[in-house]
């Protein structure tokens, strides 16, 4: 990788706002519900989770999952593996599976279908960038951040070979 800086695709003062606004909408829809389990898929989603967890308004509890992607040689397969699984029982709860970004949609239909089987309250899903034309299977993305399009970005918790993850914006990876 050069030693230039990521070009800006999504500056840190707009992510603060949406990030607010995600925080705001969530309150309010769960205003009455009880607590909700934030669960945060590693590592990517370590920082949203963060940000986002310390600006509800309603009654939360954090948990971390991690996956891993099974490759044919460098692709991806599309079949997901976990990797570490959540501490508590998240039966009868309200689940909010916190993403730092929707690809093919694999890792996140692989989720959602895992946690499902285990009988929570409901389960919603918060990401903040959404590759819209990678997307390999539907999912849904109940409290969404932004759009991209097919750029390798870095930065809020995205790598590129493990660097640049706390870059305070999201940028674009030159090739
Ligand atoms: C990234 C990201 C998502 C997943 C999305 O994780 O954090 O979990 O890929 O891709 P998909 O929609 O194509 O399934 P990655 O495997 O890079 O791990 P990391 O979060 O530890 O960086």
């Amino acid at each position: 990788m050069s030693d230039e800086s990521p070009e800006v695709l999504i500056s840190q003062a707009e992510i603060e706002r949406r990030v607010g606004e995600l925080a705001a909408q969530i309150s309010s829809d769960y205003a009455d519900k009880g607590e909700i389990v934030l669960i945060g898929v590693l590592k990517g989603a370590f920082i949203l989770l963060a940000d986002l967890s310390r600006r509800l308004t309603v009654p939360r509890s954090i948990e971390f999952i991690a996956v891993s992607s099974y490759e044919d040689g460098n692709v991806p397969s599309g079949a997901v593996r976990l990797v570490m699984d959540v501490r508590g029982s998240i039966e009868g709860k309200h689940v909010l599976i916190v993403e730092d970004i929707v690809d093919t949609g694999h890792t996140l239909h692989y989720l959602i279908e895992m946690l499902k089987s285990r009988g929570p309250a409901s389960i919603k899903t918060c990401v903040m960038l959404h590759k819209e034309h990678s997307t390999e299977v539907d999912v849904d993305i109940d409290y969404l951040g932004f759009n991209i399009g097919d750029e390798w970005v870095v930065g809020y918790g995205l790598d590129y070979a493990e660097q640049d993850r706390t870059l305070p914006y999201i940028g674009i990876v030159k090739p």
